[in-house]
């Protein structure tokens, strides 16, 4: 699919089966989502740009390697985007955060937001949206709609698991957003969840339910 990068990275595939699995634990669960948050992060980076500067190694100087541009923004879409957030923050520590409080109504599926904050200039940066669930694609329109309404140009979207329905939705709504994702699933169910799926994700992080 066009805008869409699978990671079938062996290590992430695997990772993901036991995440599947109804038996693997709370804290399985949590701890897998972190581990796999840095194989996605390292995919959903591998463009950085980078420009140089000049450092003095203990032998000589040299013009060395360094990202370019601003700090990029991890947008977390609460709850399970948290999930994610935590691994990738281990890989750029130096990175700004976003937080998007959004829930879906189990009626209608649409996402109902309850709490939003993010830096100021997010027009100066690029604005990783990450949420393990791409489902309806309710939840990410509606992050996307907002953080771009808050001055962001340059996104990504990040998930572990996306359905078909939800690429089509959000691809149409938002078609300068590139997807990266584990795996693409092969329906939803009448109820928005994603067949085969791992459940709620955010129940399944924190053992809610
Ligand atoms: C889940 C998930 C996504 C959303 C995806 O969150 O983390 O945000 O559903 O579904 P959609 O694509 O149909 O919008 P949920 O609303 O269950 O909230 P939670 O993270 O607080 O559990
Ligand atoms: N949100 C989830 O957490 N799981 C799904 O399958 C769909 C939406």
């Amino acid at each position: 699919m066009q805008g869409v990068t699978v990671v079938d990275h062996p290590l992430v595939q695997h990772k993901l089966t036991i995440m599947r699995d109804k038996n693997t634990s709370t804290a399985g669960f949590r701890r897998l989502l972190r581990e796999i948050s840095l194989l996605l992060g390292y995919e959903v980076t591998r463009n950085l740009e980078l420009t140089t500067t000049t450092i003095e190694t203990p032998i000589e100087t040299m013009e060395a390697p360094v990202l370019e541009g601003k700090k990029l923004v991890f947008a977390s879409v609460l709850r399970a985007g948290n999930g994610l957030l935590e691994g990738l923050l281990d890989l750029v520590p130096a990175a700004r955060v976003a937080h998007i409080g959004l829930y879906r109504d189990h009626d209608t599926l649409e996402a109902i937001e309850y709490f939003f904050k993010a830096p100021g200039d997010l027009g100066d940066r690029l604005v990783i949206v990450v949420d393990p669930m791409l489902a309806t694609a309710n939840s990410a329109i509606a992050a996307v709609d907002k953080l771009k309404a808050r001055g962001a140009t340059n996104l990504r979207f990040l998930c572990l698991l996306a359905a078909p329905e939800g690429i089509e939705r959000f691809t149409a709504a938002h078609p300068d957003v590139p997807i990266y994702t584990a795996s693409i699933d092969r329906q939803l169910n009448e109820k928005g969840y994603i067949l085969p799926g791992l459940g709620d994700a955010g129940d399944r992080m924190y053992g809610t339910k």
